[in-house]
């Protein structure tokens, strides 16, 4: 007997074995059965996604990062998905360019064209709060927001929307013939339910509890950058609520709005279009935003929110199983 029909035999017999061990495996169609037995088991990489050029540095000046030595990047729609290992982490990281369209874009092509267990995404964010959050300071919020979708009503309207431009006349409050902007929903599709209206998109709690424990413990976050350091030591903080818009907010009045109105301690530009993005394909994710200033105050540390925002990703990651897929 030729050697190749001998593998063939141990391999029927092995299937015979384990077929009364698994009810799934089809008995009809053992030829299928050997070609998935040799099936290489395909890693899942963590999608590490990143929106601006201050953001990637961060990623590169850590040298944490080791691109991939056979196969180091893909281009899709314009972007470069850089593969290869943060830590020892498989990952592939992608800077999608800034504002929500850009965000949503490039998130999806990455869980469009690679095998990806979570989305990380890190950035840069003002904070509405001073008295909670500082520059330097890292926040993982439980819940981000669009803040920029708006249904204009006018000044006269019975409807007012929540923001009445009149309220901020100066030097008196008065009417205003902007009228007032009522907050509107988003639609979030999702392949398993149907459509529905949101305000709030929820970072998984699986995940969320995971980073509660680890990140606040053991983290030194950085303090100066170029000479230039910090007002107070830097904290991660876990819970609050994020703002998204298109539209970078540094007004002190449109800032104390988004607090008072919706609790909302950070305004950004991308945290909301990757929860949307990662909900809709179903996938866990978690938004990690650096405290870059607080909004209507002078005095901005981008690369120092994009250091710290990165040490608590990367950190994150670190935590993560290594997924496959396992053979079908
Ligand atoms: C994703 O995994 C599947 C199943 O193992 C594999 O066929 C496919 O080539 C993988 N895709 C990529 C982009 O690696
Ligand atoms: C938005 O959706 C929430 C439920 O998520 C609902 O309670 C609220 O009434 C909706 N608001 C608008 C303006 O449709
Ligand atoms: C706003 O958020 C803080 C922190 O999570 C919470 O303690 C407070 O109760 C919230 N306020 C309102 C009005 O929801
Ligand atoms: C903030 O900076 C601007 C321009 O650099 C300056 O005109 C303004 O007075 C500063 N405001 C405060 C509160 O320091």
């Amino acid at each position: 007997m030729s050697r190749i029909n001998m593998a063939v035999l141990l391999v029927l017999g092995l299937l015979l074995v384990t077929a009364k061990q698994s009810t799934q495996m089809s008995l009809r169609n053992p030829s299928a059965e050997i070609e998935s037995s040799n099936c290489k088991l395909a890693t899942l990489r963590v999608g590490l996604v990143l929106a601006s050029d201050t953001n990637e540095k961060a990623l590169l000046d850590s040298g944490l990062f080791t691109p991939d030595s056979d196969n180091p990047y893909v281009d899709h729609v314009g972007r470069r998905f850089n593969i290869g290992k943060l830590g020892s982490t498989p990952i592939v990281y992608v800077k999608t360019g800034t504002f929500s369209v850009n965000v949503a874009t490039g998130v999806q092509t990455l869980l469009h064209e690679f095998n990806i267990s979570e989305i990380v995404f890190f950035g840069n964010a003002g904070s509405l709060n001073k008295n909670v959050l500082v520059p330097g300071d890292v926040l993982v919020p439980e819940a981000v927001a669009f803040t920029g979708v708006w249904e204009w009503e006018e000044f006269e309207a019975q409807n007012k929307g929540q923001l009445a431009f009149g309220h901020f006349n100066y030097p008196l409050n008065g009417e205003n013939t902007l009228g007032t902007a009522a907050y509107e929903n988003i639609t979030l599709y999702s392949p398993t339910e149907d459509p529905k209206e949101v305000f709030w998109l929820p970072v998984p709690l699986p995940w969320y509890e995971a980073a509660t424990e680890q990140l606040t413990k053991d983290l030194k976050l950085k303090e100066c950058h170029s000479g230039r350091c910090l007002p107070r030591t830097s904290k991660v903080i876990l819970g609050l609520k994020a703002s998204t818009s298109d539209f970078y907010v540094k007004n002190k009045a449109y800032g104390d709005f988004l607090l008072g109105k919706f609790n909302a301690s950070t305004a950004d530009s991308a945290s909301a279009a990757v929860a949307l993005t990662a909900l809709s394909n179903e996938k866990p994710f978690v938004v990690i935003q650096g405290v870059s200033n607080v909004v209507g105050v002078n005095g901005s540390y981008p690369e120092l929110a994009s250091q710290n925002a990165f040490q608590v990703a990367a950190a994150f990651i670190s935590l993560l199983p290594t997924q496959r897929l396992a053979c079908e």
